[in-house]
């Protein structure tokens, strides 16, 4: 059962003459005067009793007062909070009227339940660590975005390179209609040379062919003496000149051409491996990039996925980048009522035994906002103390120059004041 303040009774604190204040167990508690009243002074009057001496106001004494501030405070778990005396000692009673400390009201008074502007001034990392340590869920989600942001950067350098490279590749030359691999001299040359072997075989089958003709032209001149030789020559020269006739020498100038173009064509076969390897390198971190994005995409959902199993203390409430949004905005885009209910639900959960939270300067919410804030304070089962600039209706008291002003506050003299039947 979270522990709320049943009474409280102050004189001669800050701006305080003397007030009495019976606030609602639940829901909204408005004290309400014009300026400079001492409206402030009822939550720092709260914030030393509860709070200890580091909530001691510089100037605690009222100016003029005859006797020392007197801080007495009730709470629902029966203890008695009291400070009087020239030096506003300290005295905590408990129900069985045993003397106890500021000790056991630091065990369940929350630092930020009396004094809310700190967390409101905190920074946008520190309130979304805050609500992320009470939800349990921060070690885990800032691993995740940890490692979100480590894939991002990754795929941040890798998106580039690929970039780089794809316009490398196609600045890169191709031709078109060369083999895929470069073609081998030796090859050629050795072509080259069988046909040189075969046609120097034909020059020597040819400078035979003219020898036997010299031979024949001499042998013709002695026909007669050797008519036997002769015809042997005769049958030696028909199969020289059969084979002679079918001869046919084969060019090498394309051989010769090729050969003068290797250069040339190797040149292009490598422009063209060159293109591919680099268009190849580009895919390949095309591919990593579209590997990263789907890995960041399951981050997110993952993030998205713890925030959405915790249980939050406010609907709309959440963290997204370590920063607290609250439908949907983040906190300087939020309006000031819903900071403060923000504000309110985050300190409620991080100390739930602390059932009252003090907030100052309650204007900024119209009078439809109060209203829905008391309700969800009342459902929350959590009882506020605030202090606002108005002497209307909605003001539970009225402050006015020290003291409550009992003309304005007759309800609250009444049994069933109105701001305790829920309205606010
Ligand atoms: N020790 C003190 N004795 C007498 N007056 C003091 C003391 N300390 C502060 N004050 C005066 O109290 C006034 C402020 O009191 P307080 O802040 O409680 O008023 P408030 O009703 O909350 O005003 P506001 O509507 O402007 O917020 C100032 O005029 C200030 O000079
Ligand atoms: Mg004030």
């Amino acid at each position: 059962m979270s522990i709320k303040i049943n009474t409280l009774e102050f004189e001669n604190v800050k701006r305080i003459k003397a007030v009495k204040l019976e606030p609602t167990a639940t829901g909204l508690t408005i004290i309400g005067g014009k300026n400079n009243q001492g409206k402030t002074s009822v939550l720092d009057a709260i914030a030393w009793a509860l709070g200890g001496d580091k909530y001691k106001p510089t100037s605690a004494a009222r100016d003029g007062a005859y006797t020392d501030p007197m801080l007495r405070v009730e709470l629902s778990n029966g203890l008695i909070i009291e400070r009087k005396g020239k030096n506003s000692s300290l005295k905590v009673i408990d129900p069985d009227g045993n003397r106890s400390g500021q000790q056991l009201l630091n065990t369940f008074i929350s630092a930020f339940a009396l004094d809310l502007p700190k967390f409101m001034n905190a920074s946008d990392r520190e309130k979304a660590d805050i609500l992320l340590q009470i939800i349990g869920v921060g070690d885990q989600l800032s691993a995740l975005e940890t490692e979100e942001s480590r894939l991002y950067n990754q795929r941040t350098a890798v998106g580039r390179i690929a970039d780089q490279k794809k316009k490398y590749a196609s600045e890169l030359v191709h031709w078109e209609g060369v083999p895929e691999t470069p073609v081998s001299a030796s090859e050629l040359i050795t072509k080259q040379q069988e046909i040189l072997l075969k046609n120097a075989d034909h020059q020597r089958k040819r400078q035979n062919l003219h020898e036997l003709e010299d031979a024949y032209e001499r042998t013709k001149r002695q026909q007669c003496e050797i008519m036997m030789k002769m015809k042997q020559l005769e049958d030696d020269l028909a199969v020289a000149r059969s084979e002679a006739s079918d001869l046919q020498d084969e060019s090498t100038a394309e051989l010769e051409n090729n050969i003068a173009s290797i250069d040339a064509l190797n040149a292009k076969i490598r422009d063209n491996l060159n293109k591919e390897q680099a268009e190849d390198e580009a895919k390949q971190y095309e591919d990593e990039y579209i590997g990263l994005t789907a890995q960041i995409t399951d981050l997110r959902q993952q993030k998205q996925d713890l925030l959405q199993n915790a249980n939050l203390p406010l609907p709309q409430l959440t963290v997204e980048n370590g920063k607290l949004l609250y439908k949907s905005r983040q906190w300087d885009s939020m309006s000031g009522s819903d900071q403060l209910k923000a504000a309110t639900a985050i300190v409620r959960c991080l100390n739930p035994d602390c059932g009252f939270v003090l907030l100052d300067k309650l204007e900024q919410m119209d009078l439809d906002t109060l209203r829905e804030f008391g309700e969800w304070l009342t459902a929350e089962g959590l009882q506020a103390i605030a202090t606002r600039v108005s002497t209307g209706d909605e003001c539970s008291i009225i402050i006015e120059d020290g003291c409550v002003n009992s003309a304005n506050t007759a309800d609250t003299a009444s049994p069933v004041p109105t701001w305790k039947t829920g309205v606010f």
